[in-house]
C-alpha cells in the first residue's frame, strides 16, 4: 500500500527535511582530510539528539551508526569508524533522521581536495541524474518515467547504474512502498499528490556490478572504480514536486 500523507504529515515531513539539511550543514564543518568517519558519525548523532530528532539508521536491522559514510569504491552503507578521510577521496554521506515520527532521507557525495576530471564528472552527473529524474515527478506520472530519466541521463554520460539498491517511499517508516529504481523496470505505479519518495541514484564510473563486503553492510563496486550517490526526499504535488531536503 502506498501512503498518501495528510496535510499534518506533510508539515512534519517538511520539518524532518529541514533538520536533515541542518545536520548536513553541521557535519560539513568537520569534513576535511584527517577526520575519521567515526568522528563525523558522532557529530551527526549529537546534532540529531540535540534537536529532538532520532537517527533512523541507528539500530535499524542491527546497523550500528547514525549515518552511512561510503568512500570511493564503496557504493552505500559504509559503517563509520577509524577510517581517515584523505585528499582525493569522494565521500558519500547518507543521513536519515526522524522528527515526531516522520523520516527524511538525503545523501550528498563530497569531493575532498583534488580528484581526476572523470571522478569530478561522476559526482556532478550523479546529482544531475537525480534532477533529471525528479523533473518527471508529478501527479499522474509513473515511477518508470522517473527511473528511465535517471537511467538515460547516466548512460548518456557514460556512467552505469547500480540496480541492487533502489529509492523508496518514505514517511512514518524509513522505507515504504513504492520502490523507486534508477533503471527502467516497467514499474507502472502512478504517482499521486501527497506521496513522499526518496529518489537516490547510485552511479558507477566503471561497471554496474557490486558486491557485499564481509561486514554484511558495505556495498562496493566489483571493479574497484568509484561510485557516487545523491538523494533527496521529495513530495509529489498536483503539478510537480517539492524537494524536502534541499540541494
Ligand atoms: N538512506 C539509506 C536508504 O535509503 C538508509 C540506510 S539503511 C541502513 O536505504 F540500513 F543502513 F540503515
Ligand atoms: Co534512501
Amino acid at each position: 500500500m502506498i501512503n498518501i500523507k495528510s496535510e499534518r504529515e506533510i508539515e512534519l515531513m517538511k520539518e524532518a527535511g529541514r533538520y536533515n539539511q541542518l545536520a548536513f550543514k553541521e557535519v560539513e564543518k568537520y569534513l576535511k582530510p584527517g577526520v575519521t568517519t567515526g568522528k563525523l558519525d558522532k557529530v551527526i548523532y549529537d546534532f540529531i539528539i540535540k534537536n529532538d530528532c532520532i537517527p533512523s539508521t541507528l539500530g535499524y536491522q542491527g546497523y550500528p551508526a547514525s549515518v552511512c559514510i561510503s568512500i570511493n569504491d564503496e557504493v552505500v552503507h559504509g559503517i563509520p569508524g577509524k577510517r581517515v578521510i584523505k585528499n582525493g577521496d569522494i565521500v558519500s554521506i547518507d543521513l536519515v533522521l526522524s522528527y515526531k515520527g516522520y523520516h527524511a532521507d538525503a545523501t550528498r557525495t563530497y569531493i575532498i581536495g583534488k580528484v581526476s576530471d572523470d571522478v569530478k564528472k561522476l559526482v556532478e552527473n550523479t546529482k544531475k541524474a537525480f534532477y533529471a529524474g525528479v523533473q518527471k515527478v508529478k501527479e499522474g506520472a509513473r515511477i518508470r518515467d522517473v527511473s528511465r530519466a535517471i537511467e538515460d541521463y547516466a548512460h548518456s554520460h557514460g556512467l552505469s547504474v547500480v540496480e541492487e539498491l533502489v529509492g523508496h517511499g518514505i514517511g512514518s517508516s524509513m522505507h515504504e512502498e513504492p520502490d523507486v529504481p534508477n533503471f527502467d523496470d516497467n514499474n507502472m505505479t502512478v504517482l499521486k499528490a501527497g506521496m513522499t519518495i526518496a529518489i537516490e541514484p547510485m552511479l558507477n564510473l566503471g561497471s554496474k556490478k557490486v558486491y557485499m563486503c564481509d561486514d554484511d553492510w558495505t556495498v562496493k563496486t566489483y571493479d574497484g572504480k568509484p561510485s557516487a550517490h545523491y538523494e533527496n526526499t521529495v513530495l509529489v504535488t498536483k503539478d510537480g514536486y517539492e524537494i524536502l531536503t534541499g540541494d
